[in-house]
């Protein structure tokens, strides 16, 4: 699945923990993403793993000191450095966060830092006392306020049997946060996108609910591909199984009613909204207090009451609006009237009876329709891949100022 990674040229400075292997995984998925990783590791990386681990996955080439006469980047010291689109420090010892305060130079990897003009990530994994040392705080403060991204440590059991603050953040955390650096300067930076994703919950009762079977991942693509391009994205989901994407700001919520509040109020100062989101059409009339028993009888009826059309009832001229229709039958004609009745920039047309398309695959096959009479019938692709689409013909449409 190609993301912003693709193309990308990835610095990994490993250095001496025990969590080197981890940068291993690290190195093949953002290989598999197709982005040219070097890795530059430091003498103390080198007692941990070998740079014939990392040659293996990348590819390429393993820097591992800066005298190497048989290295081509050794001869041009700041090459690395040049080349980087961000340089990822992974695991980053006390030691070596020491050295970068202090603008030390005494290896491959600090003389990369050192020269370098791109986005610096810092992924620290240690025992949690030298992390927690008023020394480690010190310095991590001032990389902190030099621009510096920390990604972690997280809290944990750590090598040492100690429980606490220093484990090194896990791959698809760090990934998202490289994605993140990697998309600062893109194209919607200075934007705000609202995405709904996930199936409403119209509570029945406290333990039983109306929902449907969305997994949430068409709008938590089309948020990441966002986030990707440098925009605000803002994710306003329903319960799903899928992890909280990083840079995405998440707001949770369940009912209609709730997305509804959400929707309306963050999307007062946004650019564009996508309603990614199956949101119920009707919903109990009210929720019972208590668990509504069995009984005797062998009927029971709920009574329901339609809920409000978020999308169509947002306000506001400068907002672009795309719905989605997700139809059984008479695709496009079904979609070209929500398109209107809805008040829409966009629609984006979705045959649900397919299989590799719609609830809960990882591909999906679309027709995106426009107010002018436009159609566009897309191939299978993934999801990710849909939310660039889709955010390619939102961008020309933006009415709003940038911020
Ligand atoms: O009318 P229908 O539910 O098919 O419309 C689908 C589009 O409208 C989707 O984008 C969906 O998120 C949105 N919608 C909404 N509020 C509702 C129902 C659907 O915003 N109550």
């Amino acid at each position: 699945m190609p993301t912003n990674l693709e193309g990308k040229h990835i610095t990994l400075g490993v250095t001496g923990s025990i969590a080197c292997y981890k940068a291993i995984d690290l190195a093949s998925k953002l290989t598999q993403a197709k982005a040219n990783v070097d890795v530059a590791l430091t003498r103390g990386a080198e007692n941990f793993v070998s740079p014939l681990a990392f040659a293996a996955i990348t590819h390429r080439p393993v820097v591992t000191d800066v005298f190497d006469p048989q290295s081509e980047l050794s001869i041009d010291h700041v090459a690395l450095a040049e080349r980087s689109d961000v340089i990822v420090v992974v695991p980053a010892t006390a030691h070596t966060i020491a050295k970068m305060a202090q603008g030390l130079a005494d290896d491959v990897l600090t003389t990369t830092l050192l020269a370098t003009q791109a986005p610096v990530i810092v992924a620290p994994a240690m025992d949690a006392h030298m992390f927690d040392h008023p020394a480690t705080q010190a310095n991590v403060k001032m990389l902190v306020e030099r621009g510096v991204t920390f990604a972690g440590p997280a809290s944990g059991r750590l090598a040492s049997g100690l429980i606490g603050k220093g484990r090194l953040v896990e791959a698809p955390e760090l990934l998202g946060v490289i994605r993140t650096t990697l998309g600062r300067d893109g194209d919607l930076a200075g934007r705000k996108i609202v995405v709904s994703a996930g199936g409403t919950e119209e509570a029945i009762d406290p333990v039983r609910v109306i929902t449907n079977h969305s997994s949430g991942k068409m709008g938590y693509a089309i948020a990441e591909a966002a986030r990707d391009r440098g925009a605000s994205a803002v994710l306003v989901s329903t319960p799903t199984a899928l992890p909280a994407p990083h840079g995405v700001r998440m707001v949770k919520v369940r009912s209609a009613l709730d997305m509804r509040d959400a929707i309306n109020h963050e999307c007062q100062d946004a650019d564009a909204v996508v309603m990614a989101a199956a949101v119920a059409d009707w919903r109990p009339v009210s929720a019972a207090d208590q668990k509504i028993k069995k009984g005797a009888s062998n009927e029971w009826s709920i009574e329901l009451t339609k809920t409000p059309d978020i999308i169509a009832g947002l306000i506001g001229d400068s907002l672009v609006k795309v719905g989605f229709a997700a139809e059984s039958q008479d695709l496009i004609a079904n979609a070209q009237s929500k398109l209107v009745s809805k008040g829409l920039d966009l629609i984006i047309a979705n045959d649900i009876t397919a299989v590799d398309a719609g609830f809960a695959t990882d591909t999906n096959r679309v027709t995106i329709l426009d107010r002018e009479g436009g159609s566009d019938d897309l191939p299978l692709m993934s999801k990710y891949d849909v939310g660039v689409n889709i955010l390619d013909r939102v961008k020309p449409l933006f009415r709003r100022e940038k911020l």
